[in-house]
Protein backbone atom coordinates (compact mmCIF):
# COMPACT_ATOMS: atom_id res chain seq x y z
CA UNK A 1 0.00 0.00 0.00
CA UNK A 2 0.80 3.70 -0.94
CA UNK A 3 -0.71 6.72 1.04
CA UNK A 4 -1.22 9.97 -1.17
CA UNK A 5 -1.71 13.11 1.32
CA UNK A 6 -3.36 16.21 -0.73
CA UNK A 7 -2.88 19.36 1.16
CA UNK A 8 -5.67 21.33 0.05
CA UNK A 9 -6.59 25.18 1.31
CA UNK A 10 -9.96 23.92 2.53
CA UNK A 11 -8.66 20.18 4.06
CA UNK A 12 -6.33 17.70 3.81
CA UNK A 13 -7.25 14.47 2.10
CA UNK A 14 -5.38 11.18 2.81
CA UNK A 15 -5.91 8.32 0.74
CA UNK A 16 -5.00 4.49 1.08
CA UNK A 17 -3.72 2.92 -2.15
CA UNK A 18 -3.38 -0.48 -2.84
CA UNK A 19 -1.21 -1.93 -6.00
CA UNK A 20 -3.90 -2.03 -8.08
CA UNK A 21 -5.01 1.89 -7.51
CA UNK A 22 -7.58 1.35 -5.66
CA UNK A 23 -8.61 3.76 -2.77
CA UNK A 24 -9.20 1.37 0.30
CA UNK A 25 -9.79 4.57 2.98
CA UNK A 26 -9.55 7.70 2.62
CA UNK A 27 -10.13 10.03 5.49
CA UNK A 28 -10.47 14.06 4.93
CA UNK A 29 -10.01 16.97 7.82
CA UNK A 30 -10.74 20.58 7.22
CA UNK A 31 -8.86 24.11 8.81
CA UNK A 32 -9.86 27.52 8.47
CA UNK A 33 -8.89 30.12 6.14
CA UNK A 34 -7.76 33.36 8.49
CA UNK A 35 -8.80 36.44 6.72
CA UNK A 36 -8.04 39.14 8.58
CA UNK A 37 -8.62 41.86 6.38
CA UNK A 38 -10.08 42.46 2.41
CA UNK A 39 -7.84 40.28 0.06
CA UNK A 40 -5.85 38.14 3.31
CA UNK A 41 -5.18 34.69 3.65
CA UNK A 42 -3.57 32.79 5.81
CA UNK A 43 -3.93 29.92 7.39
CA UNK A 44 -1.91 28.44 10.56
CA UNK A 45 0.56 25.62 9.42
CA UNK A 46 0.58 23.54 12.83
CA UNK A 47 -3.00 23.14 11.78
CA UNK A 48 -2.35 21.27 8.55
CA UNK A 49 0.06 19.05 10.69
CA UNK A 50 -2.71 18.27 13.21
CA UNK A 51 -5.49 17.48 10.82
CA UNK A 52 -2.78 15.43 8.69
CA UNK A 53 -1.60 13.05 12.05
CA UNK A 54 -5.41 12.76 12.78
CA UNK A 55 -5.99 11.42 9.48
CA UNK A 56 -2.97 8.90 9.06
CA UNK A 57 -4.22 8.10 12.42
CA UNK A 58 -7.28 7.17 11.58
CA UNK A 59 -6.47 5.18 8.52
CA UNK A 60 -3.74 2.99 10.57
CA UNK A 61 -6.80 2.78 12.95
CA UNK A 62 -9.66 0.78 10.51
CA UNK A 63 -6.83 -0.43 8.42
CA UNK A 64 -8.12 -4.20 8.30
CA UNK A 65 -4.38 -5.29 6.60
CA UNK A 66 -1.48 -5.06 8.41
CA UNK A 67 0.71 -1.78 9.05
CA UNK A 68 4.06 -2.83 7.97
CA UNK A 69 2.83 -3.18 4.57
CA UNK A 70 2.53 0.36 3.94
CA UNK A 71 5.41 0.76 1.94
CA UNK A 72 5.32 4.69 0.94
CA UNK A 73 3.35 8.27 1.58
CA UNK A 74 3.89 11.36 -0.65
CA UNK A 75 2.30 14.55 -1.15
CA UNK A 76 0.46 17.27 -2.69
CA UNK A 77 -0.10 20.00 -2.07
CA UNK A 78 -1.93 23.62 -2.51
CA UNK A 79 0.72 25.58 -4.29
CA UNK A 80 2.45 28.93 -4.13
CA UNK A 81 1.85 29.88 -0.16
CA UNK A 82 4.82 31.05 1.74
CA UNK A 83 6.01 29.42 4.91
CA UNK A 84 9.16 31.18 6.98
CA UNK A 85 10.92 29.15 9.47
CA UNK A 86 13.88 30.39 11.72
CA UNK A 87 17.24 29.06 11.97
CA UNK A 88 15.77 26.60 14.63
CA UNK A 89 13.16 25.84 11.80
CA UNK A 90 10.19 27.25 14.07
CA UNK A 91 7.29 28.99 12.05
CA UNK A 92 7.70 32.84 11.85
CA UNK A 93 3.82 33.67 11.40
CA UNK A 94 1.04 32.41 9.70
CA UNK A 95 1.66 30.99 6.20
CA UNK A 96 0.27 33.21 3.09
CA UNK A 97 -1.70 31.39 0.80
CA UNK A 98 -2.12 31.48 -2.84
CA UNK A 99 -5.52 33.52 -3.16
CA UNK A 100 -4.07 36.06 -1.18
CA UNK A 101 -3.99 39.27 -3.11
CA UNK A 102 -2.04 41.71 -0.78
CA UNK A 103 0.74 41.91 -3.43
CA UNK A 104 0.16 44.02 -6.11
CA UNK A 105 2.49 46.36 -5.22
CA UNK A 106 4.95 44.03 -5.03
CA UNK A 107 4.03 42.39 -7.77
CA UNK A 108 4.59 45.38 -10.09
CA UNK A 109 8.08 46.03 -8.06
CA UNK A 110 9.48 42.35 -9.39
CA UNK A 111 8.69 43.71 -13.05
CA UNK A 112 10.57 47.10 -12.63
CA UNK A 113 13.86 45.28 -11.01
CA UNK A 114 13.17 42.89 -12.95
CA UNK A 115 11.87 43.54 -16.07
CA UNK A 116 9.20 41.26 -18.02
CA UNK A 117 11.90 39.95 -20.74
CA UNK A 118 13.87 38.64 -18.28
CA UNK A 119 11.39 37.59 -15.44
CA UNK A 120 9.55 35.41 -18.51
CA UNK A 121 12.78 34.18 -19.66
CA UNK A 122 14.24 32.49 -16.28
CA UNK A 123 10.60 32.12 -14.42
CA UNK A 124 8.23 31.40 -17.72
CA UNK A 125 5.90 33.43 -15.52
CA UNK A 126 4.32 36.59 -15.03
CA UNK A 127 4.12 38.31 -11.36
CA UNK A 128 1.01 37.55 -10.13
CA UNK A 129 -0.28 38.06 -6.79
CA UNK A 130 -0.66 34.76 -5.49
CA UNK A 131 2.96 33.86 -6.13
CA UNK A 132 5.37 33.05 -3.63
CA UNK A 133 7.98 35.91 -4.41
CA UNK A 134 5.41 39.02 -4.22
CA UNK A 135 4.56 37.47 -0.75
CA UNK A 136 8.01 36.85 0.77
CA UNK A 137 8.57 40.94 -0.46
CA UNK A 138 5.76 41.94 1.42
CA UNK A 139 7.35 40.56 4.60
CA UNK A 140 10.37 41.90 4.38
CA UNK A 141 8.95 45.64 3.50
CA UNK A 142 6.18 45.44 6.21
CA UNK A 143 7.36 43.03 8.61
CA UNK A 144 11.27 43.20 8.15
CA UNK A 145 11.75 41.81 12.02
CA UNK A 146 10.48 38.43 10.92
CA UNK A 147 12.31 38.56 7.50
CA UNK A 148 15.63 39.19 9.21
CA UNK A 149 14.64 36.12 11.63
CA UNK A 150 14.08 33.77 8.52
CA UNK A 151 16.54 31.04 7.47
CA UNK A 152 14.60 29.36 4.76
CA UNK A 153 11.12 29.58 2.99
CA UNK A 154 9.04 26.50 2.56
CA UNK A 155 5.89 25.81 0.55
CA UNK A 156 3.03 24.59 2.41
CA UNK A 157 3.29 20.71 1.81
CA UNK A 158 6.99 20.57 2.27
CA UNK A 159 6.66 22.02 5.41
CA UNK A 160 3.98 19.73 6.01
CA UNK A 161 6.70 16.46 5.16
CA UNK A 162 9.43 18.82 7.01
CA UNK A 163 7.57 17.78 10.35
CA UNK A 164 6.77 14.46 9.18
CA UNK A 165 10.39 13.60 8.77
CA UNK A 166 12.23 16.39 10.51
CA UNK A 167 14.14 17.28 6.80
CA UNK A 168 14.05 20.42 4.64
CA UNK A 169 13.20 20.34 0.94
CA UNK A 170 11.65 21.51 -1.69
CA UNK A 171 10.72 19.51 -5.34
CA UNK A 172 10.36 21.37 -8.61
CA UNK A 173 6.86 21.31 -9.16
CA UNK A 174 6.19 23.65 -6.65
CA UNK A 175 9.49 25.78 -6.28
CA UNK A 176 8.30 26.53 -10.55
CA UNK A 177 4.93 28.40 -8.69
CA UNK A 178 7.86 30.31 -6.47
CA UNK A 179 9.20 33.12 -9.64
CA UNK A 180 12.51 32.27 -7.64
CA UNK A 181 13.35 29.11 -9.80
CA UNK A 182 14.61 29.02 -13.14
CA UNK A 183 12.16 26.47 -14.63
CA UNK A 184 14.29 25.16 -17.77
CA UNK A 185 17.31 24.69 -15.82
CA UNK A 186 15.67 23.75 -12.72
CA UNK A 187 17.72 25.18 -10.32
CA UNK A 188 16.83 28.20 -7.90
CA UNK A 189 17.98 31.48 -9.70
CA UNK A 190 20.77 33.48 -8.16
CA UNK A 191 19.92 36.37 -10.94
CA UNK A 192 16.35 36.87 -9.64
CA UNK A 193 17.60 36.67 -5.65
CA UNK A 194 19.95 39.61 -6.92
CA UNK A 195 17.54 41.57 -9.13
CA UNK A 196 15.30 41.80 -6.41
CA UNK A 197 17.22 41.74 -3.45
CA UNK A 198 16.41 38.49 -1.41
CA UNK A 199 18.72 36.58 0.40
CA UNK A 200 19.98 32.94 -2.04
CA UNK A 201 20.47 31.08 1.44
CA UNK A 202 16.42 31.18 1.92
CA UNK A 203 15.76 28.66 -0.74
CA UNK A 204 15.68 25.27 0.46
CA UNK A 205 17.26 22.29 -1.37
CA UNK A 206 15.45 20.83 -4.28
CA UNK A 207 14.80 17.11 -5.58
CA UNK A 208 12.29 15.41 -7.60
CA UNK A 209 8.88 14.17 -6.98
CA UNK A 210 9.24 11.25 -6.65
CA UNK A 211 12.53 11.03 -4.76
CA UNK A 212 12.76 9.53 -1.25
CA UNK A 213 13.37 12.14 1.08
CA UNK A 214 13.68 10.09 4.40
CA UNK A 215 11.47 8.00 6.29
CA UNK A 216 9.09 9.23 9.07
CA UNK A 217 10.55 10.22 12.71
CA UNK A 218 9.96 8.43 15.79
CA UNK A 219 7.11 10.86 17.17
CA UNK A 220 5.02 10.78 14.28
CA UNK A 221 5.19 6.69 14.21
CA UNK A 222 3.81 7.15 17.96
CA UNK A 223 1.24 9.30 16.60
CA UNK A 224 0.46 7.93 13.47
CA UNK A 225 0.09 4.43 13.92
CA UNK A 226 2.37 3.96 10.73
CA UNK A 227 5.58 2.22 11.19
CA UNK A 228 8.92 4.29 11.38
CA UNK A 229 10.26 2.43 8.20
CA UNK A 230 7.89 4.05 5.77
CA UNK A 231 9.48 5.95 3.01
CA UNK A 232 8.95 9.40 2.39
CA UNK A 233 8.77 10.70 -0.92
CA UNK A 234 8.59 14.56 -2.08
CA UNK A 235 5.39 14.99 -3.94
CA UNK A 236 4.20 17.57 -6.01
CA UNK A 237 1.83 20.57 -6.72
CA UNK A 238 -1.57 20.17 -6.74
CA UNK A 239 -2.03 21.23 -10.31
CA UNK A 240 0.80 18.69 -10.99
CA UNK A 241 -0.21 15.34 -9.04
CA UNK A 242 -3.55 15.87 -10.28
CA UNK A 243 -1.94 16.20 -13.83
CA UNK A 244 -0.39 12.39 -12.68
CA UNK A 245 -3.50 10.96 -10.90
CA UNK A 246 -5.38 11.92 -14.57
CA UNK A 247 -2.42 10.33 -16.32
CA UNK A 248 -1.74 13.80 -18.27
CA UNK A 249 2.42 12.39 -18.92
CA UNK A 250 2.99 13.32 -23.08
CA UNK A 251 2.96 15.32 -25.13
CA UNK A 252 -0.88 15.86 -26.23
CA UNK A 253 -2.67 14.69 -23.26
CA UNK A 254 -4.63 17.74 -22.02
CA UNK A 255 -6.84 17.93 -18.52
CA UNK A 256 -9.76 20.13 -17.64
CA UNK A 257 -10.21 20.01 -13.60
CA UNK A 258 -13.01 22.34 -12.61
CA UNK A 259 -13.03 23.01 -8.91
CA UNK A 260 -13.67 26.17 -6.91
CA UNK A 261 -11.12 27.48 -9.67
CA UNK A 262 -11.34 25.90 -13.31
CA UNK A 263 -7.54 24.50 -14.83
CA UNK A 264 -6.66 23.47 -17.97
CA UNK A 265 -3.32 22.08 -18.28
CA UNK A 266 -1.40 20.34 -21.07
CA UNK A 267 1.75 18.40 -21.07
CA UNK A 268 4.63 19.89 -22.52
CA UNK A 269 7.75 17.63 -23.27
CA UNK A 270 10.38 20.93 -23.49
CA UNK A 271 11.01 23.70 -21.27
CA UNK A 272 11.77 26.18 -23.46
CA UNK A 273 8.98 27.29 -25.69
CA UNK A 274 7.52 31.17 -25.23
CA UNK A 275 4.16 31.00 -24.25
CA UNK A 276 4.78 35.06 -23.41
CA UNK A 277 3.15 34.22 -19.59
CA UNK A 278 -0.09 34.26 -21.10
CA UNK A 279 -0.44 30.86 -19.38
CA UNK A 280 1.44 29.09 -16.71
CA UNK A 281 4.19 27.20 -17.32
CA UNK A 282 5.52 25.04 -14.91
CA UNK A 283 7.83 21.77 -13.69
CA UNK A 284 5.74 18.92 -13.46
CA UNK A 285 6.01 16.08 -11.18
CA UNK A 286 7.08 13.70 -14.02
CA UNK A 287 11.22 14.11 -13.61
CA UNK A 288 11.53 15.71 -17.55
CA UNK A 289 8.26 17.15 -18.11
CA UNK A 290 6.43 20.90 -18.22
CA UNK A 291 2.84 21.68 -17.96
CA UNK A 292 1.36 24.79 -19.21
CA UNK A 293 -1.81 25.84 -17.41
CA UNK A 294 -4.83 28.52 -17.46
CA UNK A 295 -6.83 29.05 -14.55
CA UNK A 296 -10.06 30.61 -14.79
CA UNK A 297 -10.53 31.63 -10.61
CA UNK A 298 -13.78 31.51 -10.03
CA UNK A 299 -15.27 28.44 -12.01
CA UNK A 300 -17.52 26.22 -9.95
CA UNK A 301 -17.21 29.29 -7.14
CA UNK A 302 -19.33 30.86 -10.43
CA UNK A 303 -21.78 28.01 -9.75
CA UNK A 304 -22.04 28.17 -5.75
CA UNK A 305 -22.31 31.24 -5.34
CA UNK A 306 -24.99 31.30 -7.89
CA UNK A 307 -26.96 28.73 -6.00
CA UNK A 308 -26.23 30.36 -2.44
CA UNK A 309 -27.41 33.65 -3.90
CA UNK A 310 -30.19 32.74 -5.94
CA UNK A 311 -31.43 29.14 -5.21
CA UNK A 312 -30.83 27.82 -1.75
CA UNK A 313 -33.64 25.82 -1.86
CA UNK A 314 -32.42 23.31 -4.04
CA UNK A 315 -28.36 20.93 -4.50
CA UNK A 316 -26.52 21.04 -7.42
CA UNK A 317 -28.36 17.82 -9.40
CA UNK A 318 -31.81 19.85 -9.05
CA UNK A 319 -30.26 22.81 -10.04
CA UNK A 320 -28.71 21.66 -13.27
CA UNK A 321 -30.82 18.89 -14.30
CA UNK A 322 -33.23 21.14 -16.87
CA UNK A 323 -30.13 22.90 -18.26
CA UNK A 324 -30.18 21.15 -21.08
CA UNK A 325 -34.10 22.59 -21.90
CA UNK A 326 -32.12 25.67 -22.75
CA UNK A 327 -30.65 26.06 -26.11
CA UNK A 328 -27.20 26.83 -26.49
CA UNK A 329 -26.71 30.55 -25.89
CA UNK A 330 -28.74 30.91 -22.84
CA UNK A 331 -31.86 32.54 -25.25
CA UNK A 332 -29.37 35.46 -25.05
CA UNK A 333 -27.90 35.46 -22.12
CA UNK A 334 -23.66 35.81 -21.46
CA UNK A 335 -21.89 35.27 -18.47
CA UNK A 336 -18.59 36.40 -17.25
CA UNK A 337 -16.76 34.63 -14.44
CA UNK A 338 -14.82 37.13 -12.99
CA UNK A 339 -16.50 37.52 -9.23
CA UNK A 340 -12.72 37.55 -7.77
CA UNK A 341 -10.85 38.86 -10.80
CA UNK A 342 -9.04 36.65 -13.47
CA UNK A 343 -5.82 35.14 -14.13
CA UNK A 344 -5.61 33.47 -17.44
CA UNK A 345 -5.90 34.97 -20.09
CA UNK A 346 -6.44 38.59 -18.46
CA UNK A 347 -4.42 38.74 -15.25
CA UNK A 348 -6.39 41.59 -13.83
CA UNK A 349 -7.75 41.57 -9.76
CA UNK A 350 -9.99 43.95 -10.85
CA UNK A 351 -12.29 43.15 -13.04
CA UNK A 352 -15.78 41.50 -12.11
CA UNK A 353 -18.12 39.06 -13.34
CA UNK A 354 -21.49 40.41 -15.39
CA UNK A 355 -24.62 38.88 -16.73
CA UNK A 356 -25.43 40.46 -19.86
CA UNK A 357 -28.60 40.22 -22.03
CA UNK A 358 -31.25 39.94 -19.28
CA UNK A 359 -34.68 39.83 -20.44
CA UNK A 360 -38.26 39.64 -18.10
CA UNK A 361 -38.48 36.39 -20.13
CA UNK A 362 -35.47 34.56 -18.57
CA UNK A 363 -35.97 32.08 -15.75
CA UNK A 364 -33.28 30.49 -13.09
CA UNK A 365 -32.45 27.54 -15.62
CA UNK A 366 -30.88 30.66 -18.57
CA UNK A 367 -29.05 31.89 -15.69
CA UNK A 368 -27.85 28.75 -14.60
CA UNK A 369 -27.22 27.51 -18.47
CA UNK A 370 -25.35 31.29 -18.84
CA UNK A 371 -23.38 30.40 -15.99
CA UNK A 372 -22.40 27.14 -17.26
CA UNK A 373 -21.50 28.14 -20.77
CA UNK A 374 -19.31 31.16 -19.65
CA UNK A 375 -16.94 29.00 -17.00
CA UNK A 376 -16.51 26.99 -19.88
CA UNK A 377 -15.62 29.76 -22.54
CA UNK A 378 -13.40 31.22 -20.01
CA UNK A 379 -11.40 28.00 -19.98
CA UNK A 380 -11.87 27.53 -23.87
CA UNK A 381 -9.60 31.02 -23.83
CA UNK A 382 -7.02 29.30 -22.39
CA UNK A 383 -7.32 26.60 -24.12
CA UNK A 384 -7.19 28.57 -27.53
CA UNK A 385 -3.52 30.26 -26.17
CA UNK A 386 -2.70 26.45 -26.27
CA UNK A 387 -3.72 26.49 -29.77
CA UNK A 388 -2.61 29.66 -30.82
CA UNK A 389 1.43 28.31 -29.71
CA UNK A 390 1.09 25.26 -32.02
CA UNK A 391 0.12 23.01 -29.15
CA UNK A 392 -2.15 19.63 -30.65
CA UNK A 393 -4.81 18.98 -28.56
CA UNK A 394 -6.11 15.40 -29.38
CA UNK A 395 -8.69 14.99 -25.92
CA UNK A 396 -9.29 16.34 -22.74
CA UNK A 397 -9.31 14.57 -19.85
CA UNK A 398 -12.05 16.54 -17.84
CA UNK A 399 -12.15 15.85 -13.81
CA UNK A 400 -13.68 17.82 -10.80
CA UNK A 401 -17.21 19.63 -10.53
CA UNK A 402 -17.54 19.93 -14.11
CA UNK A 403 -17.20 15.77 -14.84
CA UNK A 404 -20.23 15.46 -12.58
CA UNK A 405 -23.02 16.18 -15.02
CA UNK A 406 -23.31 14.95 -18.49
CA UNK A 407 -24.63 17.88 -20.09
CA UNK A 408 -21.61 20.10 -18.88
CA UNK A 409 -19.45 17.38 -20.35
CA UNK A 410 -21.09 17.76 -23.63
CA UNK A 411 -21.28 21.30 -23.72
CA UNK A 412 -17.12 20.94 -22.78
CA UNK A 413 -16.59 18.78 -26.06
CA UNK A 414 -18.95 21.02 -27.81
CA UNK A 415 -17.06 24.45 -26.69
CA UNK A 416 -13.21 23.14 -26.47
CA UNK A 417 -14.34 21.27 -30.22
CA UNK A 418 -12.47 17.86 -28.55
CA UNK A 419 -13.27 14.91 -27.62
CA UNK A 420 -13.94 14.74 -23.44
CA UNK A 421 -12.93 11.74 -21.66
CA UNK A 422 -14.15 10.51 -18.01
CA UNK A 423 -12.21 8.43 -15.42
CA UNK A 424 -13.50 5.47 -13.94
CA UNK A 425 -12.56 6.79 -10.33
CA UNK A 426 -11.31 9.98 -10.48
CA UNK A 427 -9.37 10.95 -7.05
CA UNK A 428 -7.35 14.30 -8.10
CA UNK A 429 -4.64 15.31 -6.69
CA UNK A 430 -4.25 12.80 -3.69
CA UNK A 431 -3.85 9.80 -6.37
CA UNK A 432 -1.10 11.75 -8.09
CA UNK A 433 1.02 12.35 -5.04
CA UNK A 434 -0.11 8.05 -4.30
CA UNK A 435 0.81 7.09 -7.48
CA UNK A 436 4.46 9.58 -6.68
CA UNK A 437 4.82 6.97 -3.70
CA UNK A 438 3.58 3.85 -5.76
CA UNK A 439 6.59 4.76 -8.82
CA UNK A 440 9.31 6.17 -6.12
CA UNK A 441 8.36 2.51 -4.40
CA UNK A 442 10.07 1.05 -6.99
CA UNK A 443 6.34 -1.11 -8.17
CA UNK A 444 6.63 0.48 -11.55
CA UNK A 445 9.15 1.90 -13.85
CA UNK A 446 7.83 4.81 -14.59
CA UNK A 447 4.86 7.11 -13.98
CA UNK A 448 3.61 6.24 -17.22
CA UNK A 449 3.45 2.51 -16.55
CA UNK A 450 1.86 3.21 -13.18
CA UNK A 451 -1.23 5.53 -14.95
CA UNK A 452 -1.64 2.47 -17.38
CA UNK A 453 -2.57 0.52 -14.10
CA UNK A 454 -4.11 3.26 -12.41
CA UNK A 455 -6.15 5.54 -14.45
CA UNK A 456 -9.00 4.08 -16.22
CA UNK A 457 -11.18 5.91 -18.95
CA UNK A 458 -14.76 5.02 -18.30
CA UNK A 459 -16.64 7.40 -21.10
CA UNK A 460 -15.95 9.66 -23.89
CA UNK A 461 -18.03 12.92 -25.50
CA UNK A 462 -17.74 13.85 -28.97
CA UNK A 463 -18.03 17.23 -30.22
CA UNK A 464 -21.46 17.55 -31.97
CA UNK A 465 -20.79 19.86 -35.45
CA UNK A 466 -23.85 21.74 -35.40
CA UNK A 467 -23.01 22.75 -31.55
CA UNK A 468 -19.90 23.58 -32.01
CA UNK A 469 -20.64 25.86 -35.19
CA UNK A 470 -23.16 27.60 -32.61
CA UNK A 471 -20.72 28.14 -29.93
CA UNK A 472 -18.39 29.76 -32.28
CA UNK A 473 -20.89 32.81 -32.93
CA UNK A 474 -20.73 32.93 -29.21
CA UNK A 475 -16.80 33.33 -28.05
CA UNK A 476 -16.05 35.93 -29.76
CA UNK A 477 -18.93 37.79 -28.01
CA UNK A 478 -18.04 36.83 -24.77
CA UNK A 479 -14.64 37.68 -25.69
CA UNK A 480 -15.53 41.18 -26.61
CA UNK A 481 -17.41 41.27 -23.02
CA UNK A 482 -13.91 41.41 -21.09
CA UNK A 483 -12.80 44.16 -23.16
CA UNK A 484 -15.97 46.11 -22.52
CA UNK A 485 -16.22 45.76 -19.14
CA UNK A 486 -13.07 46.32 -17.63
CA UNK A 487 -13.09 50.16 -17.59
CA UNK A 488 -16.28 50.10 -15.25
CA UNK A 489 -14.53 48.90 -12.35
C1 LIG B 1 -2.31 27.44 -9.18
C2 LIG B 1 -3.06 27.90 -8.00
C3 LIG B 1 -4.10 27.03 -7.41
C4 LIG B 1 -3.62 26.41 -6.16
C5 LIG B 1 -4.81 25.78 -5.47
O1 LIG B 1 -1.47 28.38 -9.73
O2 LIG B 1 -2.85 28.97 -7.49
O3 LIG B 1 -4.54 26.06 -8.31
O4 LIG B 1 -2.59 25.50 -6.42
O5 LIG B 1 -4.46 24.87 -4.55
Amino acid sequence: YVIGVDLGTSAVKVLLVNQNGEVCQDVSKSYPLIQEKSGYSEQNPEEWVEKTVQALAEITKDFEGNVEDIEGISFSGQMHGLVLLDKENRVLRNAILWNDTRTTKQCRKIEEQVGKDTLLKITKNPALEGFTLPKLLWVKENEPEIYEKAAVFLLPKDYLRYRLTGLIHSEYSDAAGTLLLNVEEKKWSKEMCELVDIRFNLCPPLIASHEQTGTITNQIATETGLEESVKVFAGGADNACGAIGSGILSEGKTMCSIGTSGVVLSYEQRGDQDFQGKVHYFNHGEEAGFYTMGVTLAAGYSLSWFKDTFATDVDFDILLQDVNEVPIGANGLLYTPYLAGERSPHADSTIRASFIGIDASHERKDFVRAVLEGITFSLNESIEIFKENGKKIESIVSIGGGAKNEHWLQMQADIFNVKIVKLASEQGPGMGAAMLAAFGSGWFTSLQACAEKFVQVVETYYPKQENVAKYEKLFPIYQEVYVKTKELN
